[in-house]
């Protein structure tokens, strides 16, 4: 099958490494040309596991190539994937400028059948408008069909879950576009759901808002455990044992963050509002969320008073593990407020440091995990990466001013640090 894919950022960049590497060919455009030349040297500019390798395999087997001509993946492919970004808006809505500027770049040059599929994260009845614009702005007059297929990856763990989604949604009503989108997907053995283009659309953004929801449920839940004095990393194992329940995404923390569930929640809040819904619950999770880090922040200040001129050693910068994503991120808000009140940041992050001295170049940025404890006040726990639970927390101990450690990801055994002689701090246990 011919495909392109007109975005090379995350989703765009990952998927059409992955369609190459499962038998497509496939032209990834951006209109970014340094990104382009760097790409075609074989340079990724995001980190995500196995990704550098999977593309210059597929560059190397002639199947993925890069452009950045609209024009040249219009008329080489039957199925053009739109991937391009749709950031927040200060009031929640999504900017749609991005999607609606390339439906009519593909309406300039279409001139044969083509499916137009949206990937992107769009408000519902975006597929229509899609439609809408490139009818309007197509002087051939040419036959199309509009599909949203939505993309669920996580990143981090991006291929695996390309490669292995539990499902695949094909939002179309032209038996034609989804026989052509069955023949994409038909090498991933994955169950497929046809919709049509607006529930395809939902289920996006109600997948996305629902995860947070459990998320901001077991943090409400942690604030409950902390003061009836139990322990919620057990609350969470007894319900996820229940199958209809589960035990993903049921670690208390710090809140959630990223470039997803921020935005995808605040987009579903203003979807909803102007369907005539007021989503409270919605409203709610998003509270939790940022009552989360401040109750973290709360407890900080309550044991060291003053952060002025105190040493924080900060483990972990991006907004979650395996990412060098610092977008959203919980972990950089929290080094904020601490640079802000006047403490002095040590922070490490094993693939985020170069994202994060972009915007925070004020933090002292280590070159191990170990050095954050040197001569700290406290360390704080802020990215869930494994190699912090195997960090040497003996030498960590006798490098610090204090041993006292917050650990808003209770990634540490929290009786282990006691007898260890930590003043331990987790979230609601
Ligand atoms: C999310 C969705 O999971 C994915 O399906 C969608 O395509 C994009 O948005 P992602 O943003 O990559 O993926 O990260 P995810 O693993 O979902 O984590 C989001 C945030 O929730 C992170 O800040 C993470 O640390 C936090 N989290 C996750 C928790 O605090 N507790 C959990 O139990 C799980």
């Amino acid at each position: 099958m011919k495909i392109s894919i007109i975005g090379s950022g995350y989703v765009g960049l990952t998927t059409g490494a992955c369609f190459a590497d499962i038998g497509h060919e496939v032209i990834c455009i951006d209109n970014d040309s340094s990104k382009i030349k760097s790409l075609l040297a074989g340079n990724i500019p995001i980190y995500e596991p196995g990704l550098e390798e999977l593309v210059q395999k597929n560059v190397k087997k002639g199947t993925l190539h890069f452009t950045e001509s609209i024009e040249e993946g219009v008329e080489k492919s039957l199925v053009i994937f739109i991937a391009v970004p749709t950031p927040p808006l200060e009031d929640g809505s999504v900017d749609m400028t991005y999607i609606e500027k390339v439906a009519r770049q593909i309406a300039a040059v279409l001139k044969d059948y083509r499916v137009i599929v949206d990937k992107s994260t769009v408000p519902v009845k975006t597929g229509e408008k899609v439609y809408q614009t490139i009818k309007r702005y197509n002087s051939h007059n040419s036959e199309f069909d509009v599909v949203s297929n939505p993309e669920f990856l996580r990143e981090g763990v991006a291929i695996h879950d390309l490669l292995h989604p539990d499902r695949v949604v094909i939002g179309a009503t032209s038996e034609r576009a989804i026989k052509i989108m069955k023949e994409v997907y038909a090498p991933f053995k994955a169950p497929i759901l046809i919709t049509d283009l607006n529930s395809a659309e939902l289920i996006k953004h109600a997948s996305n808002s629902f995860l947070a929801l459990k998320i901001s449920y077991i943090n409400a839940l942690s604030r409950i455990c902390e003061a009836a004095g139990a322990n919620v990393q057990m609350v969470a194992e007894g319900m996820g044992l229940d199958h209809r329940i589960g035990k993903h995404f049921l670690k208390a923390g710090i809140g959630w963050g990223g470039s997803c569930f921020p935005k995808d929640v605040a987009a579903f809040i203003k979807i909803s509002q102007e369907l005539g819904y007021d989503f409270k619950l919605l409203k709610e999770v998003s509270q939790i969320n940022s009552d989360q880090k401040e109750i973290f922040l709360r407890k900080i200040r309550d044991v060291l008073w003053v952060l002025k001129d105190k040493r924080i050693g900060l483990l972990g910068l991006a907004f979650k593990n395996n990412t060098d994503d610092v977008r959203s991120s919980v972990a950089m808000d929290l080094a904020r407020v601490f640079l802000k009140e006047g403490a002095i940041v040590q922070a490490f992050d094993p693939k985020a440091m170069g994202k994060a001295k972009e915007v925070l170049p004020s933090i002292h940025y280590c070159s191990s995990a170990l050095d954050v404890a040197e001569e700290a006040d406290c360390v704080v726990i802020a990215t869930e990466w494994e190699e912090f639970i195997n960090l040497d927390w003996k030498s960590m101990k006798s490098k610090m001013i204090s041993p006292i450690v917050f650990d808003g990801r209770n990634l540490l055994d929290k009786k282990r640090m006691i007898e260890m002689g930590y003043h331990y701090v987790g979230v609601g246990n």
